[in-house]
């Protein structure tokens, strides 16, 4: 049984997804992750980023593993270096390019293919699992996950303005939604969640209801 959480970058997918598939018992997976895996990798061998065809035959030709929640770059775990800001800034150049994307989603079919998993990305309703069992948009206002942000920056020693982590949310929001593939957007059977005002362990119980309730209207379908 596959259950898809698809929404805008400070939403709480991550976390959320993570808690939501240990209490299902579920395995998980990060697709961002493997966006983000592509591009450290271009990085490091310097492709330039204007060079499609380039990108194209690095992304067809490196492994990508995800294992125990780590990823790994043609061997090599690559979890940490991943969430650098550049490799953040440049992901756009790879995300907009089909064929990388259709590397990557077969790869996520493959991982997903007879397991229970929660899967967690912009596209995985809509274009990669359109058949899953349950869909899930997750969202918050603007406001509140540049906050969010703010706060886990600030923890972590790294203060920034929230006017700009707000300013480069909204970009990287727009590249998301305008994308000519694989665009963030909500799938027409998604339940939509939106998390202002809840603490995660909210919205892991609200998704938990959704995902139990979506298995007994199968099961009454099955039966009846
Ligand atoms: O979720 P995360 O912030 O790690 O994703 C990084 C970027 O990877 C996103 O902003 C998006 O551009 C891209 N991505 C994607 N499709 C996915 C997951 C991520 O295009 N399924």
């Amino acid at each position: 049984m596959i259950v898809t959480i698809d929404g805008p970058a400070g939403a709480g997918k991550s976390s959320i997804a993570r808690q939501l598939a240990q209490r299902l018992d579920f395995n998980f997976l990060d697709t961002g992750a493997m966006y983000r895996a592509i591009t450290l990798g271009a990085i490091r061998k310097q492709i330039d980023f204007a060079d499609q065809a380039t990108l194209i035959t690095y992304a067809q030709t490196i492994t990508i593993e995800w294992q125990e929640n780590r990823i790994m770059l043609d061997g090599t775990d690559v979890s940490e270096e991943i969430r650098s800001p550049i490799v953040t800034d440049s992901i756009k150049y790879v995300a907009g390019i089909n064929e990388i994307r259709e590397v990557l989603s077969s790869q996520q079919r493959q991982i997903a293919e007879n397991q229970n998993i929660v899967t967690e990305g912009r596209d995985q309703g809509t274009d990669v699992f359109p058949h899953a069992t349950c869909k899930i948009f997750l969202t918050a206002s603007p406001a509140e996950r540049a906050k969010r942000r703010h706060k886990q920056l600030a923890d972590i020693g790294r203060p920034i303005p929230i006017e700009q982590i707000l300013e480069t949310q909204n970009r990287r929001d727009a590249e998301d939604r305008e994308r000519r593939h694989g665009a963030l957007r909500p799938a027409d059977d998604a339940v939509n969640i939106n998390s202002d005002g809840l603490t995660l362990e909210e919205v892991v119980q609200i998704m938990l209801t959704t995902v139990q309730e979506r298995i007994a209207q199968l099961q009454i379908h099955s039966t009846g």
